[in-house]
């Protein structure tokens, strides 16, 4: 028989053939708390330190790379964040096809990957049909929160979102970042290190 620890723990790390279309927020996480969402959330540093902080909130992670899931996977159930779940899943198809209309409060995407050669522009997450999911997706009131250190990626970013339907506003630092920090993830704190600036935008869904 399986410990009461090993029955709670084990749905964090999610095999998104086994999700609905679309997904329960409800149902997934047992309650009505508001969802924000990592998309690229890498070794899981921001969706750890968020869930542990927030307990209020749930919080869903989604992550390309099959390493880097487990790893957030597993980081999660350490610390027992029980209102947090990732799963392994390209972040464009998984909003499409499992990600409910006005259901979101945040979407995180923090240092998306830059492909930065011309001929690899087009794999570039943030594109304007990305953009028009994340407008179904959000919640009226839900906002885009976007940092990046790779100009310019920032300057195909910032007309994309301005060109969308969300309203920019003041770029908002989670209150669980530390002083100095725009967010705290690992790739944030490898480039403060070698100095690079950082480039960031936030829109709302009015
Ligand atoms: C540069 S890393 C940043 C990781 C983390 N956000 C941080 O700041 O430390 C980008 C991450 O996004 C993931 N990723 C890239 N494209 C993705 C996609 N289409 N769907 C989900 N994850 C993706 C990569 O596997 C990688 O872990």
């Amino acid at each position: 028989m399986q410990s009461n620890k090993e029955l709670v723990v084990e749905p964090i790390g999610l095999d998104v053939e086994t999700l609905p279309k679309p997904i329960d927020w409800r149902e997934m996480f047992g309650n009505d708390h508001p969802v924000e969402m990592e998309i690229g959330c890498g070794k899981g540093t921001f969706i750890t330190e968020q869930a542990k902080a927030r307990p209020e909130v749930n919080f869903f992670g989604i992550e390309w790379a099959r390493w880097f899931w487990r790893y957030t996977s597993d980081r999660l159930r350490r610390n027992n964040c029980m209102n947090a779940r990732a799963v392994r899943a390209d972040a464009g198809f998984f909003l499409r096809e499992h990600v409910p209309n006005d259901s979101l409060s945040v979407l995180h995407i923090y240092f998306p990957d830059p492909w930065p050669k011309k001929r690899h522009h087009k794999r570039r997450l943030i594109q304007e049909p990305f953009l028009k999911e994340v407008e179904r997706v959000l919640k009226p009131g839900g906002r885009l929160q976007v940092v990046t250190d790779h100009k310019d990626y920032f300057e195909h970013i910032e007309p994309v979102v301005r060109k969308s339907k969300l309203k920019v506003i003041d770029y908002n630092r989670p209150g669980s970042a530390a002083e100095g920090e725009f967010v705290g993830t690992n790739f944030e704190r490898k480039y403060r290190r070698e100095g690079r600036p950082f480039y960031a935008i936030a829109a709302v869904k009015e």
